[in-house]
């Protein structure tokens, strides 16, 4: 045991987790005159399936904080290389100084199921979501959040129905730089899966 462990170095406690989802999170607050606003979000993740819900961390010093709190929803759009400079641009800049969705040319359009969060027109997909409960960790804020629906966009969809996640282009982020998602290297459950379900589900 003692001559595996050697061949690891300890970097200490950080948030090594890899590859993590890197989105553009999109609020309002029209109520209160808040422009539709982006915030690129890293620390997001699935945390159930049946209700499906998600959390989204987010400091509280952000501009998109106060709208969340105070609305209560918003949309996650997923982000593809098309959309990368888009999502790296929302993440450095404040919209308490910058209208985002028009220095980038995107387009806000209403979210299903949300009355004040905007969806980006552009994205493959995305996800409108109720805040459920919020939970101070430190120094983010934990948002846990149902997810009330799912929008693909029509150019993703194959003739038989199925989506071509593929098509997306997909981004992730790993330990502060952006990387591709590449092609399909297998499936939920391949491992143990039939010869003929592999040939049906990967053409070998
Ligand atoms: C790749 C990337 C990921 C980020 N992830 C988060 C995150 O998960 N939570 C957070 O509070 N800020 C995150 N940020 C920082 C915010 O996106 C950034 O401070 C943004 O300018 C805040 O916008 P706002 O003030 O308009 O809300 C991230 C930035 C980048 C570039």
């Amino acid at each position: 045991m003692e001559q595996f462990s050697n061949n690891f170095r300890e970097i200490g406690a950080t948030t090594y987790l890899s590859p993590i989802p890197t989105v553009m999170l999109g609020c309002a607050d029209p109520q209160n005159d808040i422009k539709p606003n982006l915030i690129t979000i890293a620390w997001a993740g699935i945390v159930c399936s049946k209700p499906p819900m998600l959390s989204v961390s987010i400091q509280k010093s952000r501009h998109s904080h106060g709208i969340i709190s105070s609305t209560g929803e918003f949309t996650l759009n997923l982000v593809g290389q098309e959309l990368g400079k888009a999502m790296d641009f929302c993440g450095v800049r404040s919209g308490r100084d910058v209208d985002k969705f028009e220095a980038l040319g995107l387009t806000a359009i209403p979210a299903p199921k949300l009355s004040a969060a905007p969806a980006v027109a552009q994205a493959p997909a995305f996800l409108s979501c109720r805040v459920k409960q919020i939970i101070e960790l430190g120094s983010h804020d934990l948002f846990l959040a149902d997810i009330l629906q799912v929008s693909v966009a029509d150019r993703y969809f194959q003739e038989n129905g199925s989506i071509d996640e593929e098509a997306m282009n997909l981004l992730s982020f790993v330990h502060g730089k952006y990387r591709k998602v590449g092609s399909e290297f297998g499936f939920f459950g391949y491992s143990v899966a039939s010869p003929e379900a592999l040939a049906r589900r990967q053409g070998k």
